[in-house]
């Protein structure tokens, strides 16, 4: 049993769709932890009397614990392109992407990426993600390892493409059908990893690989599905040209019955009503890239419209397209995004996405984005005075909310004291 004091908090409900109250908060508060699991989170003072005699508590008073961040779409191969100068979405592909994913053929550069890689989540308070790998299936055993040895929970795939790609980079419909079945046999369901069919996006699939990733949904119906949609005007435009038959760059994917619960699309910036419709009648997630969308040029994607249509809406950094591993960066770009899209986002909304919303998006909301009893006790430990701006702000805060607006306004990598998974500290900043 492990017992932790600090301010916590958390979501119970989305603050969008809530009528009372959508989360909680307990200035001198206490979370009890067994066996990795929540067991209670209350009032200091209420629940200090249940323990166990002689239980140490850890004291983290003055700091906040909250649910750990669950990034729904990033790249682990792309981590050592991040800030490459000068291109949009296809360019950028071409000229960055391909060239740095050649060179997961070697396992070694893949295992010593994917731990740097997880040692970074860790370090920004990130105790889950959905994660590409690149089309080598060693590339997905390397980062599936790096994330067990965490204990994390990690959905990951190989990379199916088989055109408009250099040849290196490319498997074929029944390569990529063996390589993910062999995946998914090896690591679905294996602690707490899970497995996600991975087709790039359209344009790099021919339409027999679009089937053969059909299949695997089918055939294994509780494994993920990542892509990309509806991110950049040109590669609407080149979908468009693709597959003439399509009503619209979703509309490929629907065709081929690629939406549904556990599938996550990122990006989802150039859709219209029925699109948005056909996301929200199959269950499938969006997830919203900000830093990735200004980086890449790419457009501002409309939160408001995605709320108005129930979707289950989450966070990605989509690191190396987006600029940064910090969630907390995340929402201040998304908040400017929402900006320039005459919404006023709050810092509740946005937390929510990016932890309960996050674990809803991904059908994990039984077990993981908040503290209810039986959880898994995932979470971060807070600096909300981390750098002497920061200290001076929070002084001048007027309530939670507004702390919490200036924590993601203001905040980075250095507010994150430290972070458990599972109740074990596996990161603590120095
Ligand atoms: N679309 C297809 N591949 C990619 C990728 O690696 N990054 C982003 N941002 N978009 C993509
Ligand atoms: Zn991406």
């Amino acid at each position: 049993m492990q017992a932790f004091r600090a301010s916590l908090f958390d979501f119970i409900d989305d603050p969008y769709t809530s009528s009372g109250q959508s989360y909680r908060y307990f200035k001198d508060g206490l979370l009890i932890v067994e066996d990795g699991l929540v067991t209670s989170c209350g009032e200091y003072s209420a629940l200090e009397n249940t323990l166990p005699e002689n239980t140490e508590i850890v004291d983290y008073s003055g700091y906040l614990i909250m649910p750990g961040f669950i990034d729904t779409h990033l790249h682990y191969p792309q981590t050592d392109i991040i800030a490459s100068h000068g291109a949009q979405l296809l360019d950028w592909l071409e000229r960055y992407t391909f060239p740095t994913e050649k060179r997961f053929s070697d396992p070694s550069i893949a295992r010593e990426t994917a731990e740097f890689f997880v040692q970074e989540l860790l370090r920004n308070g990130t105790t889950s993600a959905m994660v590409f790998a690149t089309v080598h299936a060693q590339s997905v055993d390397a980062i599936f390892n790096a994330a067990s040895k965490q204990n994390m929970r990690l959905i990951s795939g190989k990379v199916m493409m088989d055109r408009h790609a250099p040849e290196y980079l490319c498997d074929t419909p029944e390569s990529s059908y063996d390589d993910s079945m062999n995946l998914i046999n090896k690591w679905h369901n294996h602690g707490r990893l899970l497995y996600a069919v991975t087709p790039r996006f359209a344009p790099t699939s021919s339409e027999q690989q679009l089937k053969v990733a059909q299949q695997l949904v089918n055939e294994f119906p509780d494994v993920y599905l990542q892509s990309h949609v509806a991110e950049n005007p040109g590669e609407v435009e080149w979908v468009s040209k693709l597959f003439p038959w399509s009503r619209s760059y979703l509309d490929v994917y629907d065709h081929f019955g690629l939406l549904g619960n556990r599938s996550v699309y990122a990006h989802c910036i150039y859709l219209d009503e029925t699109d948005r419709d056909c996301l929200a009648r199959s269950g499938t997630a969006v997830s919203f890239c900000p830093t990735s969308n200004l980086f890449l040029g790419s457009g501002l994607f409309d939160m408001k419209s995605t709320l108005e249509h129930g979707l289950r809406l989450s966070i990605g950094t989509d690191v190396g397209g987006g600029t940064s591993f910090s969630m907390l960066k995340t929402l201040h770009e998304a908040y400017k995004v929402n900006q320039m899209k005459g919404f006023n986002m709050s810092p509740f909304q946005a937390i929510y996405m990016a932890t309960l919303g996050g674990a809803k998006s991904l059908y994990l909301d039984d077990k993981l984005g908040n503290f209810e009893v039986g959880k898994e006790a995932d979470f971060i430990v807070v600096d909300k005075n981390a750098t002497p701006l920061m200290k001076r702000r929070m002084e001048h805060a007027e309530n939670l909310e507004d702390e919490l607006f200036a924590l993601m306004i203001l905040g980075d990598d250095r507010n994150i004291k430290a972070t458990h998974i599972m109740g074990e500290c596996c990161y603590e900043r120095t």
